[in-house]
């Protein structure tokens, strides 16, 4: 997978590889996690990130829950819900070209991230953000974790009518404690275009420091674009 590519190619559109439904699965507590990743090292045939990532196939993607938010692990289901705010060009402004053609494309996106180990070493965990008081969904969050670097990169969106009301603080909030204590995450990474003043006031606003700017790295269309990388240390 490629880590330069902007996260929001994998929070809204394309660029994720098929994976299989894992049904009764069981969670594993950072504990187990820890130990997991300790034995690591004497296993030496599968290699670390391999190995690990074997380990963590029956981990299941937890519910979160904020002050005024339950994260539900995405589903297919939510897809319909999702797509009258995702069918939608404000959404997709410096990603234009990423924009699901339709519904049936979301759920077909929906479908494959239900199973979070489609790729081999990684963890990508997708949650639907539901406001509690009125149930109604806001956006939608993602974390992609390499348990063997102990490293996660977040995603995020929330839906145009429900912006600048502090939901993506507040759920993203959740996923780094989650990602934290969970999933033994020790550094956090999160990439945007770099005229994309809402996505990187909001890590700033956590805690995040500019670390990284790439140049022409997102070819838009013909255009390229620049990337700011910003990291939150644990
Ligand atoms: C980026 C995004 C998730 C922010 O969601 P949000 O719920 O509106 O953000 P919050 O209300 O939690 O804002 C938290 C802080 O982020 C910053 N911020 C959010 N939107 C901003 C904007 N439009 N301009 C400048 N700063 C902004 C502010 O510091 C804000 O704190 P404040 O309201 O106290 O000033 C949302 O704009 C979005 O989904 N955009 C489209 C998809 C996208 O670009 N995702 C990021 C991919 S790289």
């Amino acid at each position: 997978m490629e880590l330069r590519a902007c996260f929001l190619r994998r929070i809204l559109g394309v660029g994720v590889v098929p994976q299989d439904r894992k049904r009764n699965a069981v969670r594993l507590g950072p504990t187990r996690v820890d130990k997991l990743r300790r034995g690591l090292h004497t296993h030496k045939t599968r290699g670390r990130g391999g190995m690990l990532a074997l380990a963590l196939k029956c981990v299941r993607v937890p519910a979160l829950k904020t002050a005024r938010l339950d994260l539900e692990p995405i589903t297919v289901g939510h897809a319909a819900e999702a797509w009258p705010h995702l069918d939608d060009p404000r959404m997709w402004t410096f990603f234009p070209k990423l924009r699901p053609k339709s519904l049936e494309e979301l759920r077909t996106l929906y479908t494959r991230w239900e199973n979070p180990y489609h790729a081999k070493s990684e963890v990508r965990e997708n949650w639907a953000c539901r406001e509690r008081e009125h149930r109604q969904m806001v956006g939608t969050m993602q974390a992609t974790t390499f348990p063997a670097r102990a490293i996660s990169y977040i995603a995020y969106g929330i839906f145009v009518a429900y912006q600048r009301q502090g939901y993506a603080r507040e759920a993203v909030a959740a996923v780094l404690h989650h990602l934290d204590k969970n999933l033994l995450s020790r550094r956090i990474y999160a990439e945007m275009d770099v005229r994309n003043e809402a996505s990187f006031r909001l890590v700033e606003s956590l805690g995040f420091k500019r670390v990284k700017e790439r140049h022409a790295v997102d070819r838009q269309q013909g255009v390229d674009s620049d990337e700011y990388v910003y990291e939150l240390v644990l």
